[in-house]
């Protein structure tokens, strides 16, 4: 009797965990599908990738970096003439524009992957490239800047 009991023990237990891995599976599937769409990059590689350029990032060094690269041409300047979207309030909006992607997230991707996701309005006019020339530092810098209220 004694070992019967032990028995269902082991199964119950076995099949609980079998349960638990297949939830765990199709949960971290899922949202790697909708999280990245047409990206090579999983959910979990944005997330390390951004978390490690925000460790050390400093939003006052962001200024620097953004007028070597060019930006204000188009967001700001151009923003006027619907050559690209301002920059003003948009940490808000892109908390909202691929959800269930972060605001940090969505900003990397928009400056590394800019054809991934075009804001409605605009076409894929923006600079291709500068995953290749930004540095760490530098882009860490921009997406801290970009996250505050002050982005202009
Ligand atoms: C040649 C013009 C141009 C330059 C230069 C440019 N961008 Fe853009 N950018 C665009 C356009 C057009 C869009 C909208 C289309 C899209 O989503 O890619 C955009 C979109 C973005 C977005 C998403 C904005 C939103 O409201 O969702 C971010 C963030 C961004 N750019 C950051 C940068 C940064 C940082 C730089 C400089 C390192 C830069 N851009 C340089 C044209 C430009």
């Amino acid at each position: 009797m004694k070992k019967y009991r032990i028995g269902w023990a082991v199964v119950v237990a076995t099949a609980l965990l079998i349960i638990v891995v297949i939830l765990f599976l199709v949960e971290a599937f899922s949202f790697d599908q909708g999280a990245v769409g047409i990206e090579p990059l999983s959910a979990s590689a944005y997330r390390q990738r951004v978390d490690a350029l925000l460790a050390n990032a400093n939003p006052a060094d962001a200024e620097a970096a953004i007028q070597k690269y060019g930006c204000p041409a188009c967001h700001r300047q151009g923003a006027a003439n619907g050559i690209a979207p301002s920059w003003v309030g948009v940490a808000e909006r892109a908390a909202t524009r691929r959800p269930p992607m972060p605001a940090d997230a969505y900003l990397y991707e928009s400056i590394i992957h800019p054809e991934a996701f075009l804001v409605d309005g605009y076409p894929n006019s923006m600079v291709p490239n500068f995953g290749t020339r930004i540095s760490d530092q530098e882009l860490g810098d921009i997406i801290a800047y970009l996250l505050t209220a002050d982005a202009q």
